[in-house]
């Protein structure tokens, strides 16, 4: 087995993560929207491969969210629904974001992202001085001790603190005023122009509208949905009575939401158009708080159980809760633009049955016969953008490996059962019989595994494409094959070859694409 050595020393993040980009686009992952017309900003198309490692992730989920758990249920609802959903929701009302713009660059911001991104840069000077420490004192090093007692670090952990508790308050309160004082007096200057000369903040609405109908008739104003939940909430009462489901319950949908996303520059990471996979998980009041640990603890162990390392994932847990929960956290992910959410998990309590039941006149409750009593229920939401597990995924993979022999390999150390292609098909030569053999290697294991046929090429440079786009095997099919139905198996990761009988390799695919939750 060749020895390989990593050299994940990348200049920086930021260009790591150009490199994800130009690699997700160089083989048929990820395109801009409308390229050919400059592009459409934060909308982008998924190719040849992108779209089966979706698909492939969407099925991990719903695998293990709906057919893994008896009690819950998925359903698909339609993007358009009634208006009134949104004044119920409280989308109408309270779904905003707060801008400010910077009169001398005439560049638009998320208020809440400049101080966000104030805060992250003092919590990056605390980390650097505890990395500094740890080289000086080496393996007597006390990280814990060492944060609660450094004086420079304890200083900026309070400035964190009341910076944060300020503008949460504000925030919280609508005092847009005082968000931008404090942007003032924290002298946050706009990354372009350099400046402090910023407008007013004002709310902006997330949601994009459109005319249903003729507008010539009667138009009436609906939006796009921002979340999938509410086509769930609506049809909460729809699924409980036709699928006779008894509380614990949930209802999951994968599907896609709308956002006028202001601050949209990086990448898949903030779209206008992407898609989220959500479970509503109804609930018997008061027994939310045992309900949302259960639920952290099973999304934590989803994503843990794809092999990536545990220390690439924190819980946030949310200082300003949105309208409807009472309790949230998030699952956030180490991106090449540092941690940030990938999923939510939120206590929504009965907000949003509530509101539908006063809005649409109608009952939206359960009866509990061991109650003897009816209710609304409460509900723990799960809540993960399909395009952010997507970049997750792709980043942690991609890496640049100088090999033993001084050559270097671009390779994805996808999960095998998310890889869009599980084994490529490679007769060694295109002639003496062996693409027909090829072939039927090819028949054998096409129902059952994504596979790829390719002739073209040397075995080698076919190998290094298959490794881009993290094929965990290669099957070589050489003049051996011919005489004793053996082929060369290929693992991507330790590049190992062994010889195994052509009736062996379904059951060694299928026991590498198996998942532990
Ligand atoms: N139903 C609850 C809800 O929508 P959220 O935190 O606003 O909660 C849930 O969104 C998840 O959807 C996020 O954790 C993120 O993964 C994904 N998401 C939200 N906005 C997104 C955007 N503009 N682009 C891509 N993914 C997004």
């Amino acid at each position: 087995m060749l020895r390989i050595f990593y050299f994940c020393a990348m200049a920086n993040n930021e260009e790591l993560f150009k490199k994800i980009i130009a690699h997700s686009k160089e083989y048929g992952f990820i395109f801009q929207s409308s390229e050919i017309y400059d592009g459409l900003s934060a909308v982008y198309d998924y190719g040849q491969n992108g779209s089966e490692l979706k698909n492939n992730i969407k099925a991990y989920w719903w695998k293990s969210m709906v057919q893994m758990h008896e009690n819950i249920v998925g359903i698909d609802s339609a993007i358009f629904m009634h208006p009134t959903v949104w004044k119920a929701s409280g989308h109408i009302g309270a779904f905003n974001d707060p801008l400010i713009d910077n009169k001398d660059s005439k560049k638009r911001y998320r208020a809440d992202v400049l101080v966000e991104d104030f805060m992250a840069k003092i919590e990056a000077k605390n980390a650097a001085d505890i990395e500094k420490a740890r080289k000086r004192f080496g393996d007597t090093f006390d990280e814990q001790q060492f944060v609660e007692t450094n004086a420079r670090v304890l200083e900026r952990k309070n400035q964190i603190a009341e910076i944060s508790k300020r503008f949460y308050k504000s925030l919280g309160e609508n005092d847009l005023a005082d968000i931008k004082l404090q942007i003032e007096e924290l002298g946050i200057v706009c990354p372009v122009s350099g400046s402090k000369n910023w407008t007013e903040v004002r709310q902006f609405n997330l949601m994009f509208s459109t005319q249903i109908g003729s507008v010539s008739e009667e138009a009436n104003e609906i939006y796009l949905r921002p979340e999938t939940a509410q086509g769930i909430f609506v049809n909460y009462l729809n699924v409980q009575k036709t699928g006779r489901m008894k509380i614990p319950f949930g209802i999951a949908q994968i599907g896609k939401a709308f956002r006028n996303e202001i601050v949209a520059r990086q990448f898949i990471f903030r779209m206008r158009e992407f898609e989220q996979m959500e479970m509503q998980y109804f609930i018997k009041p008061g027994t939310e708080m045992e309900w949302f640990e259960y639920w952290k603890s099973a999304r934590i162990k989803w994503h843990k159980a794809l092999g990536i390392p545990a220390t690439k994932y924190r819980f946030h847990d949310h200082e300003k809760l949105a309208h409807y929960a009472n309790a949230a956290t998030d699952i956030e992910f180490d991106f090449p633009i540092g941690f940030k959410e990938l999923e939510g998990i939120h206590s929504r309590t009965d907000f949003d049955l509530s509101a539908h039941q006063e809005y649409s006149g109608k009952k939206l409750q359960y009866f509990d016969p061991e109650l003897n009593t009816s209710y609304v229920p409460y509900v723990i939401e799960t809540s993960i953008g399909l395009d952010r597990m997507f970049l997750a995924i792709i980043s942690h993979a991609f890496d640049e490996e100088t090999l033993e022999d001084g050559s270097q390999r671009v390779v994805l150390h996808l999960p095998a059962i998310l890889a869009p292609v599980k084994a490529a098909i490679l007769p060694l030569m295109k002639k003496d019989g062996l693409p027909e053999k090829a072939q039927e290697v090819m028949d054998i294991l096409k129902y059952d595994f994504n596979c790829q046929y390719e002739e073209k090429d040397a075995i080698g440079k076919r190998y290094r494409r298959q490794d881009a786009i993290g094929t965990p095997f290669c099957i070589t099919i050489d003049h051996q094959t011919l005489e004793d139905n053996t082929v060369t198996l290929r693992e991507r990761d330790s590049m190992a070859q062994v010889r195994i009988e052509i009736s062996k390799i379904n059951d060694i695919i299928k026991d590498k694409l198996k998942i532990e939750f």
